[in-house]
């Protein structure tokens, strides 16, 4: 059986991992991975890289989420809907940090900090209680879509690996916003998603750069 130090260990190399982009291969299989692409202009790249970087620490912050959550959720199956959820999210992780190194790109050198910051906010809403933590998963799942949308117009049109691999985290994280929502999660109220977009638009406009 696991003791929490056991819990705890895994937990923190989990992290380490998701931030250093070493999540590595998931049993999913990347979209991008049957789709040809045509070479890339550096300028192209160096977009693309950008872009994508910004949706891997979207992971990062996705996974730092899920994870508190599910260590303060009160009942048993929102802890247990938190955990499923952290692990269909790696995939995305390893989708775009494969993408990114086959771009020749870095992930950013600001994962750790906004994983810990991300967890603090898991951990608060996580704390109100189980339907407003599903409603703070519903909304964020809608903004990561918004973003999506937003990257899939931005990406250079020859990236069709990138924009195959957001279109299926697009699909994806819909999914996870309907569940949150027909598991009890309350929708919020529209001042409370402006200031997370504000702290999502900082987190979109410095990982762009590092
Ligand atoms: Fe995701
Ligand atoms: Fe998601």
């Amino acid at each position: 059986m696991n003791t929490p130090l056991d819990k705890a260990i895994s937990q923190f190399d989990q992290a380490l991992r998701a931030v250093t982009g070493a999540v590595g291969k998931t049993p999913r299989q990347s979209p991008a991975s049957s789709i040809e692409t045509d070479a890339l202009s550096d300028q192209e790249k160096t977009e693309a890289v950008r872009l994508m970087r910004v949706n891997h620490c979207g992971e990062v912050c996705a996974q730092a989420l899920y994870q508190a959550q599910a260590l303060v959720a009160k009942s048993p199956e929102v802890a247990n809907h938190m955990r499923t959820a952290a692990i269909e999210e790696v995939d995305h992780l390893s989708w775009t940090e494969e993408r990114i190194r086959e771009l020749d790109g870095h992930v950013s050198y600001l994962n750790p900090f906004w994983y810990l910051a991300s967890f603090g906010m898991g951990a608060v809403t996580g704390m109100l209680g189980d339907k407003i933590n599903l409603g703070f998963v519903a909304a964020t799942e809608d903004q990561v879509a918004g973003h999506l949308d937003d990257h899939l117009e931005r990406l250079p049109k020859q990236d069709k690996k990138s924009q195959e691999i957001l279109r299926q985290m697009r699909t994806d994280e819909l999914a996870h916003k309907e569940m949150a929502l027909s598991a009890g999660g309350t929708s919020f109220p529209t001042p409370i998603k402006q200031g997370m977009r504000m702290v999502s638009n900082l987190m979109t406009r410095t990982t762009y750069w590092i």
